[in-house]
């Protein structure tokens, strides 16, 4: 690839995504970026990069930026911050809005909506304390196929041998031919849009709990710091945000503290640990 063709796709992925791609990724480019050229009836990247140039189609820019998204998920995955939504950071705000009876919980940048799913399956083993209470769980992603494979709810057998237990797969998903789809209760329990994190947040309204896992590392620092102050705009003080195990706060942003002895989960710093609770995960 031609060092101003890669240049030019490296600056419009950073402007519409936020991703950042170094030169050593041009093979990355290459490889994701041909199937777009094939689908556009182009010879190669070049003609690719060409037509970028000289025609601004909002179609084949949104599939160039959509092939260079990393979509790599999978259920319960890390599993330790399914253990603290469940331990400590439900019945925390269960407690805290006792009064409201209503949380909102968002998945931010969910891919095939794996994480989603897994919270929906949760929440639906506490259903008996949840009685009478509004649980929204909203996914969103940049990526409109995503978004669309997340409605849909239709797993390979791969991605539901991955951190499943099979006991839930028993329970929530219905073996279609090779696939297999959560059932029609759990995904109205969730809903999904297209959405960039870039974009105006307060669209969204309010969350108590924000999964942000896996993407802010795509990112460059003043872009991870523009995202995570935005987020803390759309959150209550003791809201709740959840970051990927390879991501942090720290040097990035000094509105969210770490939630005491809680690695990955954070705050505004209204979110306590009930002390009982503490040893818990
Ligand atoms: C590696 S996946 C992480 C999925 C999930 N959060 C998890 O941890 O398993 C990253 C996702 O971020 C999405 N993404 C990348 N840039 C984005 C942006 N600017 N706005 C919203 N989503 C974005 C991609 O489309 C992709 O689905």
């Amino acid at each position: 690839m031609r060092v101003e063709d890669f240049d030019m796709f490296s600056t419009l992925l950073k402007q519409r995504s936020g991703l950042v791609l170094t030169r050593d990724k041009a093979y990355l480019l290459e490889s994701r970026l041909m199937p777009v050229a094939r689908k556009w009836n182009m010879k190669g990247l070049e003609e690719l990069a060409s037509t970028v140039r000289t025609r601004k189609d909002e179609a084949l820019l949104r599939d160039i930026t959509e092939a260079m998204t990393t979509n790599e998920s999978s259920f319960f995955r890390d599993q330790k911050p399914f253990d603290q939504f469940r331990q400590i950071v439900l019945p925390r705000l269960l407690e805290a809005r006792s009064a409201k009876r209503s949380i909102r919980i968002w998945s931010a940048a969910c891919s095939s909506g794996q994480e989603a799913y897994s919270l929906a399956m949760l929440l639906n083993e506490d259903a008996a304390k949840l009685a009478g209470w509004r649980i929204e769980i909203v996914g969103t992603d940049i990526s409109a196929e995503m978004v669309e494979r997340s409605k849909s709810g239709i797993y390979t057998q791969f991605e539901v041998q991955r951190g499943l237990p099979i006991q839930m797969l028993v329970k929530h998903f219905k073996q279609q031919g090779d696939k297999w789809q959560i059932s029609q209760q759990l995904r109205q329990m969730a809903s999904f849009r297209e959405f960039n994190l870039l974009g105006d947040l307060s669209a969204l309204g309010q969350f108590d709990i924000v999964f942000c896992r896996n993407v802010l590392i795509y990112f460059d620092q003043p872009t991870k710091t523009k995202v995570l102050e935005a987020i803390s705009r759309q959150m209550p003080q003791d809201g709740v945000l959840y970051l990927g195990g390879a991501e942090t706060v720290l040097g990035i942003t000094d509105r969210f503290k770490p939630v005491d002895g809680q690695r990955g989960l954070y705050s505004l710093g209204g979110f306590q640990v009930p002390s009982g609770l503490r040893a818990a995960v």
